[in-house]
């Protein structure tokens, strides 16, 4: 067991751990909104741990599927993370604090546009939501081999790799162009706010400010 090292660490700061790509541009105009401002251009910067205008905030740039492992060992006291990803992660040492309600999208099952539902046999499944997927076809009574790929899963049902794929559908653009159509919804996903249970309390007054005046942004959204 890893113990988190907070003795040497400074309460009065916190470290943030982003996930590259769609939820890190979705995210910047948020915190952009309560004064936390990377002090270079994320995009562009090949640094991974940026300062921000607030002194006490850092953030770190990070792989999407491992923003709750940072936060889970301490590395980061927050993180902004997708509940796909937090589903697969399974929460531990972690709390929810708030749905951003960015980066919007549904975990789905799809198969080939021919296929017109789910063969009544023992099913492949390919999918990056392994977690997902096999509670999704266990609560169906259904049995499902799971082979766990790591992207393009729309190409498995192409080349007979598996029958169907739980995968995230934004557009559907990227299901159409393959020949795929959605069939069942397995989980509607944004992106969370998420803590490690230890920050929480040791940093609990700046942790608590910070979600506040990130909670009054979000219902401005809405
Ligand atoms: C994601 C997801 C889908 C696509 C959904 O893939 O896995 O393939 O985006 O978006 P759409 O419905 O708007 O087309 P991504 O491009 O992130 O690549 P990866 O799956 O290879 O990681
Ligand atoms: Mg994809």
């Amino acid at each position: 067991m890893i113990d988190n090292n907070f003795s040497s660490r400074p309460t009065d700061s916190l470290v943030i751990a982003l996930a590259k790509g769609r939820i890190l541009k979705q995210t910047l105009p948020l915190f952009e909104q309560i004064g936390i401002v990377p002090t270079e251009d994320v995009a562009h910067s090949r640094k991974l741990m940026i300062a921000t205008t607030n002194p006490k905030i850092k953030l770190l740039i990070v792989r999407t599927t491992d923003a709750p492992t940072y936060v889970q060992y301490g590395a980061a006291d927050l993180g902004v993370s997708g509940r796909d990803t937090l589903i697969e992660h399974g929460y531990t040492g972690i709390f929810e604090m708030l749905d951003l309600g960015i980066a919007r999208c549904k975990l789905m099952t799809a198969v080939l546009e021919s296929v017109a539902h789910l063969p009544e046999k023992r099913l492949t499944v390919a999918t990056k939501y392994v977690n997902s997927a096999r509670k999704h076809f266990a609560e169906q009574g259904v049995h499902a081999d799971i082979i766990k790929l790591y992207g393009s899963m729309e190409l498995a049902p192409i080349v007979g790799l598996a029958d169907c794929i739980v995968d995230l559908v934004d557009t559907g653009n990227t299901l159409k162009a393959n020949g795929l159509k959605p069939l069942d919804t397995v989980l509607e996903v944004s992106t969370r706010l998420i803590v490690n249970r230890v920050s929480l309390k040791m940093k609990t007054d700046l942790i608590t400010q910070l979600v506040a005046d990130l909670r009054t942004v979000v219902s401005s959204r809405e």
